[in-house]
């Protein structure tokens, strides 16, 4: 291995993970790039290897980065971040990519983080947090609905409730605080008013001081055509984002992402790693957040990746060194679309083991990409692993190339009861 190269973890096993591996290996600076869990998509791609370790399973992946002399973890999901991977990484003298966990609970905790906002005059829902029903419960007639419902906690996209009427913002609060439905998550309820307008997503590499903005994308988080259906982790994403426009990246630039960045310092939280926000851009403009993720979004990631031209992990060491404003990030002038196939059933109860087939000599290599999520190898055979099972993306000349790329890709792919929506790029198109 020249001297110059370093071996690679990254932590994770879907989609957003594949995507990071798919492009990390393609820096001249990897040199063995392995992935925690993985998964069938990992497996195979030239290059890349797997490690059957759980990606929350933290002193064994300290001690394998250790032993196999990783030279960078990157960390892709927020559960590992959030449960301080980057602190036991440090404190074994190790690289890992991503905030500690002092600075995760943006994403951690949403009442750590509205009092976060509240502190440095970040606009956002006005909200109450409780941890008893009865004092939620008299809030909540006070204040009356529609109304948002939140656990406090990580529960992975299901822990908000959108209430029209009383009666489901009741249910919601006794569910969450007395039920046990989410655990520890639940401890909490965040009580927050119902924003209107149109929901866009901020993504940036961050290095403590020092922010620079990935490529923009539109994420689908409704199952079905149209928006409807429940709430999914994301049906399918694409990149560059019509939303947007200059003006309005200004703002969130002035009015989110710097005071997000300064106010962690101020607070001394040292804040390292992708940050992403949801936003709500009311009619005036104003972004208001909903949400602070700690790491990058999935679909999201795919797309956005598939456009990057530049060496992923040249910018990777420039935020881990503080050197974020001596960077630029090259993207491709095409656009990038993915659809994600998901199990029949999703994003409630599915079935796994299916048996997934990719016509992979069909697909068109140079602009299409299949990226995996919940899939796995066994007996040479490819089957589903959750809900959300691959990805079909695709670069194109405009939007709509990418879009019909992406949509016939997937005809080259078949599962027993799979669906994916097929509006995915069409209000933009
Ligand atoms: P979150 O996990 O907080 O991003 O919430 C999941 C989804 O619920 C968001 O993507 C929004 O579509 C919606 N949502 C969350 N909070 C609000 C709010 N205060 N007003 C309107 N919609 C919201
Ligand atoms: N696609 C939304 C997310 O990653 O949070």
């Amino acid at each position: 291995m020249p001297r110059a190269q370093r071996n690679i973890l990254i932590v994770g096993g879907g989609g957003r993970e594949h995507a990071l591996a798919w492009k990390l290996v393609q820096s001249p600076m990897a040199g063995r790039v392995l992935v925690a869990p993985g998964n069938g998509g990992t497996a195979t791609e030239a290059g890349v290897e797997n490690l059957n370790i759980d990606a929350t399973d933290i002193d064994a992946l300290v001690a394998f980065a250790a032993d196999a002399e990783i030279g960078l973890t990157v960390v892709g999901p927020e559960a590992p971040l959030v449960a301080g991977i980057v602190d036991a990484f440090s404190a074994a003298g190790l690289a890992c990519f991503g905030p500690a966990r002092a600075a995760a609970r943006l994403e951690g905790s949403k009442a750590f983080a509205k009092d976060f906002m509240g502190r440095h005059g970040i606009p956002t829902a006005r909200h109450r947090h409780f941890d008893d029903v009865d004092g939620a419960l008299r809030h909540l007639r006070e204040v009356g609905a529609p109304i948002v419902v939140k656990a406090d906690g990580l529960a992975a996209g299901k822990g908000v409730i959108l209430a029209d009427d009383l009666y489901t913002a009741e249910a919601a609060v006794r569910d969450m605080l007395s039920g046990d439905r989410f655990g520890a998550a639940g401890s909490t309820v965040v009580i927050e008013e119902w924003l209107r307008g149109t929901e866009v997503s901020y993504i940036a590499l961050v290095d403590g001081a020092h922010i620079l903005p990935l490529a923009s994308a539109q994420d689908y988080k409704a199952r079905d055509d149209g928006g409807r259906g429940p709430n999914t982790g994301g049906m399918g994403a694409f990149s560059p984002s019509h939303l947007m426009l200059p003006d309005l990246e200004h703002r969130i630039l002035d009015e989110v992402m710097r005071p997000t960045v300064a106010g962690l310092a101020a607070d001394g939280l040292q804040y390292v790693g992708f940050l992403y926000a949801g936003l709500m851009i009311a009619e005036g403009g104003t972004p208001y957040v909903l949400e602070y993720n700690c790491r990058l979004g999935d679909p999201e990631t795919q797309p956005i990746l598939l456009r990057l031209r530049s060496d992923l992990l040249a910018l990777i060491d420039a935020a881990a060194a503080g050197r974020l404003h001596q960077v630029e990030a090259h993207w491709h002038e095409q656009a990038a679309l993915g659809v994600v196939l998901a199990a029949g059933g999703y994003p409630g109860d599915y079935a796994t083991g299916l048996p997934v087939r990719i016509d992979v000599p069909r697909m068109p290599n140079d602009r299409v990409k299949v990226f995996h999520a919940g899939t796995r190898i066994q007996g040479g055979q490819l089957l589903s692993t959750s809900g959300r099972v691959l990805c079909a993306a695709a670069l194109g000349d405009d939007l709509a190339e990418a879009r019909n790329t992406a949509y016939a890709a997937l005809q080259d792919v078949e599962m027993p009861g799979g669906f994916y929506r097929r509006d995915i790029g069409r209000d933009a198109t």
